[in-house]
């Protein structure tokens, strides 16, 4: 089992703001595929076919098809010991706020009450002329849906080259620069602008704390950095806290 830090579990005792800043690769252990690495998504498929608004433009049935196939995978995904483990925290910690860079809604489907969802989520569509929201199901019978506008309708995720919705950016910004601890979770943390938060919580005196299965270009930064699964570090983290406060 891995070992954490006493100092670390000091540093929480003291702590009021805690922050969870999270990538696809917590939600690997609940079978979502990660983008990077050895099995991820980007090695078989160009996300510029994909992930790109000019692409939905010319082949709007193709990018629904793919997020079709993605939305069934998430659909039949449950959260894992990470997510359940950070919704946890609430109980032991004034603030914890998640930042996350998953479409996935895992971490709201495991209990956590505020969430920053940076690339947006899954399971929400807008029409791309008037903007109008569909939460529901959407009908494919007839082919790609269109709003009654005309337009047609996409998902509520963010492509590259598209900007991040304003309001969930600025609330995980304000997250980061308050935190007391800023933990980083399965990420490979080179998209931008999400990944610049990790700076942003580092230059407000934030202790980073790094969990992931391989070292990222943000590991020579943190002040802690835990190799292994999130699923299995998270807990064993709340544990030590919890075996703490009962010495
Ligand atoms: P990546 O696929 O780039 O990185 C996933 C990270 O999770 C890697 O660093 C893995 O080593 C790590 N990892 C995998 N399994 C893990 C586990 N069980 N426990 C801990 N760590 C694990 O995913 P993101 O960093 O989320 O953007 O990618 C960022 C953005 O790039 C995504 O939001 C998406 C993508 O293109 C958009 O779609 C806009």
């Amino acid at each position: 089992m891995i070992q954490i830090d006493k100092s670390l579990i000091d540093a929480l005792r003291e702590s009021e703001s805690i922050v969870f800043f999270t990538g696809a690769g917590i939600s690997s252990e609940s079978g979502i595929p990660t983008f990077r690495g050895k099995d991820g998504i980007w090695n078989k498929i160009r996300p510029e076919e994909l992930a790109n608004f000019n692409a939905f433009i010319r082949n709007p049935e193709m990018v629904w098809e793919w997020y079709n196939h993605r939305k069934k995978i998430i659909h039949e995904a449950q959260p894992n010991a990470a997510h359940l483990t950070i919704a946890e925290m609430q109980n032991h910690f004034k603030n914890v706020t998640v930042v996350t860079q998953n479409i996935d809604n895992l971490h709201r489907r495991a209990g956590s009450k505020t969430i920053f969802e940076l690339h947006g989520n899954i399971e929400r569509n807008f029409c791309i002329n008037c903007k109008k929201f569909f939460n529901e199901e959407l009908n494919f019978s007839a082919g790609v849906p269109k709003c009654e506008c005309g337009g047609l309708i996409r998902p509520d995720v963010v492509w590259f080259g598209e900007y991040l919705p304003e309001d969930q950016f600025l609330g995980g910004e304000k997250a980061a620069i308050s935190s007391d601890i800023f933990f980083v979770v399965g990420t490979s943390a080179v998209v931008y602008p999400a990944a610049g938060l990790v700076y942003t919580a580092k230059q407000s005196n934030s202790i980073i704390i790094e969990i992931n299965i391989e070292e990222t270009a943000l590991s020579s930064m943190a002040d802690y950095s835990y190799f292994g699964k999130a699923g299995e570090i998270l807990p064993t983290i709340l544990e030590e806290y919890r075996s703490g406060l009962k010495s």
